[in-house]
């Protein structure tokens, strides 16, 4: 992937970020201002019209003269528009407009209406990949502003948009919608929709649709855990048919946001698709005070010509290199207790798992829910959340002593806190019932036995970073730490806000200071963003976090489908999967699963036969000698488990000098596996290649091991059969380049 950028390309994405305010190009003997916003293969372009609109009227694969774009207005100019708004690059209300706005206000003198008119914009190059498109918008009648900001990375394909708000007025201005982008897109075949869907251990459902005429909404209203029922992102592909992994153009779509949000997809009277994205303006009209900043959260997007595969290997590699922590990093393998103990171990059950994770040779013992919590014990999900002090009956040692015994095994150690979360059996509780999100007068309903902690307000802000900051100065040795959220807001009503409806944002402004403070402090630890599986995995929060927990659903052949999906938004070095005992697929089969990413195991390793603990032992070691190509490579998805009985996922180093295939039987009706050989992708067609069988289990012989040579040409022409079946349910390849 990222073929080195021609010379030429490369210059011109240099001078476009020294262009200021905009190109300035004779359209029909009429100067037009042109902002064009380039990558290495696309160009989203947007337009001041003779009215001073901003219009979007391009995103696609650019063109070879970006003189050619001011001709693009006029080759859609015959179909009426009566608002001249439809494509507004941020459309206002109250005024022309007639379908969805992107920003509705309230004046301070009680005014409904806003017209957002160009002043001026600039372009800043940021770095040798990145730059920045800044547009400034004014109203007329008001002194009310909005920058619209397009944040390019030239070679990822990727661009960020988002719009920052402030006024003037005498009086604070209520903005009662307040996206982040505005996007149009033009395509005669129609828009195809792949939407998610989802609840506990069933996270990341697809669903295609083609949208009709009319606004489809996707939002979220949860508050915290935002993503149970959806994740914050989307698919469209343009066209007669939905894009496949290597054919047709397409729009990947995500919000960095943790909270609710709200994509609106309108087919409108024109045909064209508008997408209007961001927060979710629900309950939450937010009060502004003049001089006051509102910067909305980064829409993402990123377009391929050549299909979703294409799409979501550049996303991939914009979030390695610009949005996670240490994306380009490394990772370390664990062993976690959770479905081997759940809340009941003390010091001497631990000992054994630490022990455990020497035998299996992982770099980290995660400790899980339950080591806290005194007056009120964390024995089950009922009690102690809020008091982090360890629970001297479980561990009258308390931590450290844990964390100095894994070291002295040479195991790191790594723990598990739910800080923004309260159980009302807890001291915590009991202190400060004002801290708590939820209605006055209105009886209390749980989420998993508890409520949410107000993180709008400065002092629980406090409290979270000081409860994760003190058990982490305290014990030094802990270096991983796996942050979960585990309930929705029922009852948004916070006692510290004067303005209720500002709740649902400030929670989560409240959450990125804590998660700011705590990066600021410890900008090295890895991270776990969990929330009761994926109940919030966003790039908004993952800027803060080295990986995410897909789901509580490990089971393998579930996971196939859940890592499969999530894998066109987020790479494969965040996404932590493990081992554990859920479903009947063998340890093997498990095991090969969740090497697709991050390896972690959550077994119990005492009762594992002696083949099997040997099985794990290598496995831990093969994974060692592969992780680098699964967590830095290029993803090639090469056989759909939706539409075949063999899942396949490829993985391709930089330099294509080695890879690794997945293979899975998933499905076993007339006995179909292995009937067909499964295409490789992402190799030199010139290289010569050398194929063999690894992750066997022990005494399992590899029938395909036979010392030939494939060249990549045919390796992607023919391709390569693994032999999937009943028997060898799953099959992992390595590919190495023979020189
Ligand atoms: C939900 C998480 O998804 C699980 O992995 C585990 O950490 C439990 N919470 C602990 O309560």
């Amino acid at each position: 992937m990222n073929p080195k950028v021609r010379k030429s390309e490369r210059l011109i994405g240099v001078l476009l970020g020294l262009i200021i305010p905009g190109i300035l190009m004779s359209v029909q003997g009429q100067s037009v201002v042109m902002l064009p916003v380039i990558t290495r293969d696309n160009a989203l372009v947007l337009e001041v019209s003779k009215n001073k609109d901003v219009e979007m009227i391009y995103y696609g694969p650019k063109l070879p003269s970006s003189g050619e774009y001011g001709n693009i207005s006029e080759a859609y100019s015959q179909a009426t528009d009566y608002t001249g708004l439809y494509n507004s690059a941020y459309t206002p209300s109250g005024t022309r407009n007639l379908l969805e706005p992107a920003i509705t206000v309230t004046h301070a003198d009680g005014n409904n209406s806003l017209a957002l008119k160009y002043v001026g914009s600039k372009t800043t190059r940021l770095s040798d990949d990145v730059s920045l498109l800044s547009i400034r918008l004014h109203d007329p009648v008001y002194d009310f502003e909005v920058m619209l900001h397009y944040k390019s990375y030239y070679q990822e394909n990727v661009i960020e948009q988002w719009s920052v708000i402030e006024h003037h007025e005498k009086g604070n201005v209520v903005l009662h919608k307040f996206a982040s982008a505005n996007v149009y897109l033009s395509n005669q075949g129609g828009y195809w929709l792949r939407q998610y869907y989802g609840d506990w251990a069933k996270e990341m459902q697809p669903e295609v649709s083609k949208l009709t005429h009319g606004i489809k909404t996707l939002d979220s209203k949860l508050g915290t855990r935002a993503d149970l029922f959806q994740p914050p992102s989307f698919m469209i592909s343009l066209g007669e048919r939905p894009s496949t992994e290597d054919q047709g153009e397409v729009m990947l779509g995500s919000i960095e946001w943790s909270g609710n949000f709200r994509f609106d997809l309108e087919v409108d009277p024109r045909d064209n698709l508008r997408i209007i994205a961001g927060m979710n303006n629900y309950a939450s009209a937010y009060s502004l005070k003049p001089g006051e900043v509102f910067c909305t959260p980064p829409f993402i997007s990123v377009f391929s010509d050549k299909g979703k595969g294409e799409a979501s290997r550049n996303l991939q590699a914009w979030a390695r290199k610009f949005k996670l922590v240490d994306g380009e990093g490394s990772r370390l393998t664990l062993l976690n207790n959770w479905e081997s103990t759940y809340f009941d171990f003390n010091e001497a059950k631990l000992d054994t798992l630490l022990r455990d994770a020497r035998k299996l040779g992982v770099d980290l013992f995660l400790l899980d829910d339950g080591w806290f919590g005194n007056k009120y014990p964390r024995n089950d999900d009922h009690a102690g959340l809020g008091d982090w002090q360890a629970n001297r009956k479980k561990l009258p040692d308390g931590i450290a002593s844990l964390v100095k015994e894994a070291g002295e095994g040479s195991v790191k150690f790594g723990i598990w806190m739910e800080p923004e979360m309260v159980n009302p059996r807890s001291v915590l509780y009991h202190q400060h019932p004002g801290w708590v999100i939820k209605q006055p007068q209105r009886p209390e309903y749980y989420f998993r036995n508890q409520l949410v902690l107000d993180l709008s307000n400065p002092k629980v802000q406090d409290f979270v970073y000081g409860v994760v900051d003190t058990v982490l100065t305290k014990n030094p040795g802990i270096v991983y730490l796996k942050w979960d959220c585990n309930s929705v807001i029922y009852n948004a009503y916070s006692p510290y806000l004067k303005n209720q409806s500002h709740l649902y944002i400030d929670y989560v402004r409240g959450l990125y200071k804590v998660l700011e403070r705590l990066r600021t402090r410890y900008p090295d630890l890895p991270m776990m963003l969990c929330s009761g599986g994926g109940g919030r995995v966003d790039y908004g929060a993952l800027r803060y976090f080295t990986e995410f927990w897909p789901s509580d659903d490990t089971d393998p052949l579930e996971r196939i489908y859940i890592q499969w999906e999530y894998s066109y938004f987020y790479p494969a070095v965040a996404s932590c999967n493990h081992v554990t005992s859920w479903g009947k697929e063998p340890l093997k089969y498990r095991t090969d699963v969740a090497m697709m990413g991050k390896l972690g195991l959550d077994i119990n390793v005492s009762k594992l036969s002696d083949s099997d603990l040997k099985f794990c032992q290598n496995a831990v070691k093969t994974y060692a000698s592969i992780k680098g190509i699964i967590w830095h490579g290029d993803q090639y998805r090469l056989s759909d488990p939706f539409t075949h009985d063999v899942a396949s996922i490829m993985y391709v180093n930089g330099a294509k000098t080695a890879a690794v295939v997945f293979n899975y039987l998933v499905n076993n009706r007339y006995d179909r596996g292995g009937k067909f050989p499964v295409v490789f992708r992402g190799l030199d067609p010139l290289k010569h290649y050398r194929i063999y069988e690894i992750n066997l289990y022990p005494g399992q012989d590899s029938s395909l091991y036979s010392g030939k040579i494939f060249s990549g040409a045919f390796l992607m022409q023919i391709g390569y059969n693994p032999k999937v079946n009943a028997g060898r349910s799953s099959v992992v390849l390595k590919v190495e380049e023979v020189s």
